[in-house]
């Protein structure tokens, strides 16, 4: 059995409670300055900045149709950013319930509905997503990441990363701070529909799109509700002590997800001056969901509960519990064991939904499947997120 406290300790965490220059942080004022200091951190060290040009941003809407059995309004619509002579444009799917299914669900309120930001692999496997969420009465908005820029080394010379300027350096935005900010500017469009609720605003994404989304809800205060699944290294998990998946092995395989910066601290994770408990502490005291999957041994689900443990004292400042390990329902029959925090078993199926960070893990391997959809939507459903 793991003793998740234990390790914790053991594996020496930056400290976030404590400024730069050593001063603690004692106030919710203390924190918002220090909490700009983390963001810097992250961007520098991590993502990388997205530049702040002045962008013009327009939307279009292409096409509208009936879909699924005249349950909801599909809208393409496709995003132009411009700044000076550079444009990109980009699609957005919208998916909208129709009057008949928004006035049967019990998630409109003043005729608004909750929304799901997906940031998604595959316009095909998004359809029957797309239709599960309509059938619970929720607004979808789904952006294909590839369709921002192609997830592969391309100079950053595809997509979204060549209407950015690139200062050449160190700090250039990796993908995920590309991918992350372009759902941002759908979220802009999607924040005109008039039955887009402000208040219940979720964005998701599975694995490096749990980072990206992860990574979108840090960045992004208008989001009451980030999911990250299975997200892994660069997601939810810290890096020091992490199992399966290390910092040499992203910035090997994946370094344009990153900034340049990041690469040198392969094999120095005990070095960087930030863990991923950073990331989640710029969401607090909004709401985080974080998913997992027992065999998701290379994204190791231990490492993002020490996470989650780790960042929750912003939380507490805020008067909120961040993840509460108080036992909710449980999916399965049969109990099996993950891990143990203090007195508390970690159990797998089990909804651990009390705190600002909600969790589970479920059986089987890396996805995102049905079952983490109904228990994200159970959470939102208990916190009104
Ligand atoms: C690889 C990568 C992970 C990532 C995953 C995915 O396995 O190592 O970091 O999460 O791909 O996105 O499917």
């Amino acid at each position: 059995m793991r003793y998740l406290n234990e390790e914790m300790k053991a594996r020496k965490l930056p400290e976030l409670m404590r400024f730069a220059s050593g001063k603690p942080v004692s106030s919710v004022a203390d924190w918002e300055l220090r909490r700009e200091e983390i963001r810097q951190i992250l961007c520098k060290y991590e993502y990388g900045f997205v530049p702040d040009l002045p962008v013009d941003m327009s939307w279009e809407v292409k096409k509208k149709a009936e879909v699924f059995g005249a349950k909801a309004e599909q809208s393409d619509v496709e995003i132009t950013l411009r700044s000076g002579d550079r444009a990109f444009t980009y699609p957005v799917q919208i998916f909208v319930p129709t009057e008949r299914v928004r006035a049967a669900s019990p998630r409109t309120v003043d005729g608004k509905l909750p929304v799901f930001l997906y940031i998604g692999f595959n316009n095909e496997h998004s359809r029957w997503v797309a239709e599960e969420l309509i059938d619970n009465g929720y607004l979808l908005a789904y952006i294909n990441y590839q369709e921002v820029a192609p997830d592969k080394e391309d100079g950053f010379e595809g997509g979204v990363s060549a209407f950015f300027p690139r200062e050449q350096g160190k700090e250039d935005p990796g993908k995920i701070a590309l991918w992350a900010d372009a759902a941002s500017r759908a979220l802009d469009y999607v924040l005109t529909l008039p039955q887009a609720d402000p208040d219940r605003i979720a964005v998701i994404g599975h694995s490096r799109l749990g980072k990206t989304a992860l990574f979108c809800g840090a960045m992004d205060d208008r989001i009451g509700l980030t999911i990250a699944n299975d997200s892994g290294a660069g997601g939810v998990a810290v890096h020091r002590g992490k199992e399966g998946e290390h910092v040499s092995d992203l910035t090997k395989n994946f370094p344009f997800w990153f900034c340049g910066n990041f690469a040198e601290y392969a094999n120095r994770e005990g070095e960087l001056p930030f863990d991923q408990h950073f990331v989640i502490s710029l969401i607090a005291p909004r709401r985080l969901y974080v998913a997992n999957a027992q065999e998701d041994l290379w994204a190791d689900p231990c490492s993002e509960i020490i996470a989650c443990k780790a960042a929750s004292p912003v939380y507490e400042l805020y008067g909120e519990e961040g993840l509460s390990l108080k036992p909710g329902r449980s999916i399965y029959k049969k109990q099996e064991e993950l891990a143990e925090w203090g007195d508390s078993t970690i159990q797998i199926g089990r909804a651990y939904h009390e705190g600002h960070i909600g969790y589970h893990v479920r059986r089987g391997t890396h996805s995102l499947c049905r079952e983490d959809w109904q228990l994200i939507m159970e959470y939102r459903d208990k916190t009104n997120s």
